[in-house]
């Protein structure tokens, strides 16, 4: 099977596309708006920690599984199961996995849908074409649709190319293109009035919010989310690694990549909200809190883009295609997820298979855009509040309790031989086996009882 699969080219090659997945709108979108409604600081600490101590060890567990079985999560899962019953536990964990992957996909490409239409919003406004502008910002069902289509469409005709000319591709292009803007955009930000009174609110820390239990879920939850853990992704993108390759080092580096990124999003989102509050725009709702999700992005943004002008479309423009470009690398590893197991276990034709899949998980979407209330949180709270971290649960037990850790050892020595005698084996065994499901255990029921 090996022969026939996809490879990354190269370590870097890897790094862009699996920093791509993890970068998406849960770090431009999700991460400064947690840390706005949750002490600022106090959160982006916790957020830290939880994506070191919890995360990174699920990611590490992800990427070897990947590698050693080289296939897709169904199969991987049972290969490294050691009697009837965990392989067949481990295919359905496995399963479980694309199922969740498929329908995260089905509300971020809702999701990515909206940022599409606001970047011809933003086009249609430095064209002067003001009316066709609100059309795109005013949306009903059908407008919403064709943009879920449009979203699917490009991650489709990515994903059909492959790992190498599909993933790692645009991966590679887009990033830095992600980066750059995302650059600008900040140092756009923080040359205007109100600025430096959202680096406060991002920096200095309630500290009395920093051990608020409800705080610790959220922030578990976003780097669980923001890592696209669990779910079969970093999986998969572990198994197109080469065997010459030091996973620990490269796990590490997109925790990095994503931490990093996260913490950029949040220079530039909260002082943006600050700055939008110095030029009149209400920032904080009813109760008093910072007015946070979808209202952010999508009224207090837009309306401090229209007080700036000229100057303000273009703002517009770069970050809503920020926002595309990091929903879009990390979808296609959503797609990739689905497509990979289909593909391996019934032998079909790749594209042909991408475009099935797509095709599927675009009417489920449709769905749930035609029944938004009913739906959309339904799909949200299900697959990021329960899949994941029960997901990522099953998954250190796996590797913690029936995998052989010499085993363990031996793959990841291939590309690391003096693993044995590195801080990394000194913690990490113990840590997947008993700190990250009982950690895991602890907040998720915190959540439940809460
Ligand atoms: N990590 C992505 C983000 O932050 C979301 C994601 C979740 C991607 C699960 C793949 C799998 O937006």
């Amino acid at each position: 099977m090996s022969l026939s699969r996809g490879e990354f080219s190269s370590r870097l090659g890897f790094v862009l596309a699996a920093s791509g997945s993890a970068v998406g709108l849960g770090n431009i979108w999700g991460f400064p708006t947690q840390a706005a409604s949750h002490g600022g600081a106090a959160f982006l600490m916790m957020y830290v920690v939880m994506a070191f101590c919890l995360a990174y060890p699920v990611l590490m567990a992800e990427l070897i599984i990947g590698r050693h079985a080289k296939a897709n999560s169904v199969a991987a899962m049972s290969v490294i199961s050691n009697n009837s019953f965990s392989r067949k536990l481990g295919a359905s964990i496995g399963f479980l996995g694309i199922v969740t992957s498929s329908l995260i996909l089905c509300f971020y490409s809702i999701v990515a849908g909206w940022m599409i239409s606001y970047l011809f919003a933003s086009l249609a406004n430095i064209l002067g074409l003001n009316d066709i502008a609100m059309w795109f910002t005013k949306l009903g069902v059908v407008g919403n649709a064709l943009f879920v289509l449009i979203f699917l469409m490009f991650t489709a005709i990515i994903v059909s190319s492959g790992v190498k000319q599909g993933i790692e591709k645009w991966s590679a292009r887009l990033m830095p293109l992600l980066l750059i803007i995302l650059l600008m955009l900040i140092g756009y930000v923080l040359t205007l009035d109100g600025a430096v009174d959202g680096l406060k609110a991002y920096f200095l820390p309630d500290f009395k919010q920093v051990l608020d239990p409800n705080l610790m879920v959220k922030a578990m939850g976003q780097a669980f989310f923001s890592l696209s853990l669990a779910v079969g992704t970093m999986l998969i993108y572990g198994s197109y690694i080469n065997k010459k390759e030091n996973l620990v080092v490269l796990g590490c580096a997109v925790t990095l990549v994503d931490i990093t990124i996260a913490v950029m999003a949040g220079l530039l989102i909260l002082p943006a909200m600050y700055v939008a509050q110095h030029n009149g725009i209400v920032i904080y709702d009813e109760a008093g809190l910072l007015i946070a999700q979808d209202k952010l992005i999508f009224t207090v943004l837009p309306a401090l883009f229209d007080t700036m002008g000229v100057v303000g479309a273009f703002a517009s423009l770069a970050f809503f295609l920020l926002m595309t470009i990091a929903a879009l690398t990390s979808s296609i590893s959503m797609l990739e997820v689905p497509v990979a197991y289909a593909v391996e276990t019934y032998t079909v034709n790749r594209n042909y298979i991408v475009w099935l899949i797509a095709s599927i998980i675009a009417v489920l979407a449709l769905i749930v855009v035609c029944n938004f209330k009913l739906l959309f949180g339904f799909v949200v709270t299900l697959t990021t509040g329960y899949s994941q971290p029960l997901l990522g649960l099953a998954l250190c037990i796996f590797t913690g309790w029936m995998w052989h850790r010499n085993k363990i050892l031996l793959e990841i020595s291939q590309g690391y031989p003096n693993v044995e005698h590195s801080l990394f084996w000194k913690v990490w065994p113990f840590y997947i086996r008993y700190v990250c499901p009982a950690a895991i255990i602890m907040v998720f029921g915190q959540q439940i009882f809460n």
